[in-house]
């Protein structure tokens, strides 16, 4: 027998994420059922219970197939010239706790260890000229590959500047994977060869440019793992950020009441009453949308569903 209540995760076709007990998920998938909805919906684990468990009787339910079933734990190796610039980013604070947590686990390799000479260098001039060195390809097809001996990947991520731009659904789907490589870009760029032949996937974290892809791998790998379900202690908090629903967080406030002539917290968030609380906090976010990021109005109708769910 499963317990029912304990929280999981499920994701609908968009890359939407939910977190609810197996009750909840059960009358979802019932009701998906009833209106002919179909799709994959991927269950992640939850920390302190079996969800492989509570999967499996999902799946038993409803007649599923059990092997789609996807168990989650991370293992992330970060490929680096620079180490050390990027573990003590890990060291600390929610990155810590997932890994401590045993929720993610990081490996870090740096390039130098591979490299084919003896001065440990990496790079070199770049054909047809022009300024700045070129990362060669065999260190990097050299820890790749010796990385993909031991286990497959679902994603060799190389960061740099003419990648995809990242976004909360694309950090969504990431976060949802098992075994995820990243290349750190370099400034002038590693041989083509390597993103042709090796890497499944460019990101870019913002239009401009950082020196190096050690910084935007952090951010990514950050943006990845908050959302890991048990990561954050509030999973719901996670879930309400701005971007997950493609609107903008309300103000908050917090004591005292009043300070100085700076303004008092707006009365509604002092009355007790719950619905209408949310109703205020769903107005904020629509106007602050409009008002400051009116390209996320408009673009999907996940907005609306998951703000009145
Ligand atoms: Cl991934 N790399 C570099 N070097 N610059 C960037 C970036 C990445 N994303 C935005 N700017």
């Amino acid at each position: 027998q499963i317990r029912s209540g304990n929280p999981i995760t499920i994701t609908d076709g968009n890359m939407t994420r939910f977190i609810m007990s197996l009750d909840e998920a059960v009358d979802l998938v019932l009701f998906a059922f009833e209106h002919g909805e179909s799709g994959d919906i991927l269950v992640q684990k939850a920390p302190a219970c079996t969800i492989q468990t509570q999967a499996e009787a999902v799946c038993e339910l409803f007649g599923g197939d059990k092997n789609n079933i996807k168990v989650l734990v991370m293992r992330l190796d970060i490929i680096t010239l620079f180490p050390k610039m990027l573990s003590s980013f890990f060291e600390e604070s929610i990155l810590k706790r997932a890994q401590n947590k045993q929720l993610v686990e990081v490996h870090f390799h740096d390039l130098h260890d591979y490299s084919q000479n003896n001065y440990g260098s990496v790079d070199d001039y770049a054909y047809g000229g022009g300024a700045g060195m070129v990362i060669g390809i065999e260190p990097v097809a050299l820890c790749i590959e010796g990385l993909q001996k031991e286990r497959k990947y679902d994603e060799i991520i190389y960061t740099a500047p003419d990648g995809e731009l990242l976004g909360q659904s694309r950090a969504n789907q990431l976060s949802m994977l098992n075994n995820v490589m990243i290349l750190c870009g370099h400034y002038k760029g590693i041989d083509y060869r390597i993103r042709e032949r090796l890497i499944t996937r460019e990101v870019s974290i913002g239009d401009y440019v950082l020196t190096g892809g050690e910084l935007a791998a952090a951010v990514m790998t950050d943006a990845i793992v908050r959302i890991i379900p048990g990561v954050i202690g509030d999973e719901q908090s996670a879930l309400s950020d701005s971007f997950q629903d493609n609107l903008l967080e309300a103000p908050v406030y917090t004591r005292p009441r009043e300070y100085k002539d700076w303004g008092a917290v707006p009365d509604i968030l002092l009355s007790g009453h719950e619905a209408k609380i949310k109703e205020w906090e769903l107005e904020q976010s629509l106007k602050r949308t409009k008002e400051r990021r009116p390209d996320l109005l408009g673009t999907s109708g996940k907005t609306k569903a998951k703000k009145s769910k």
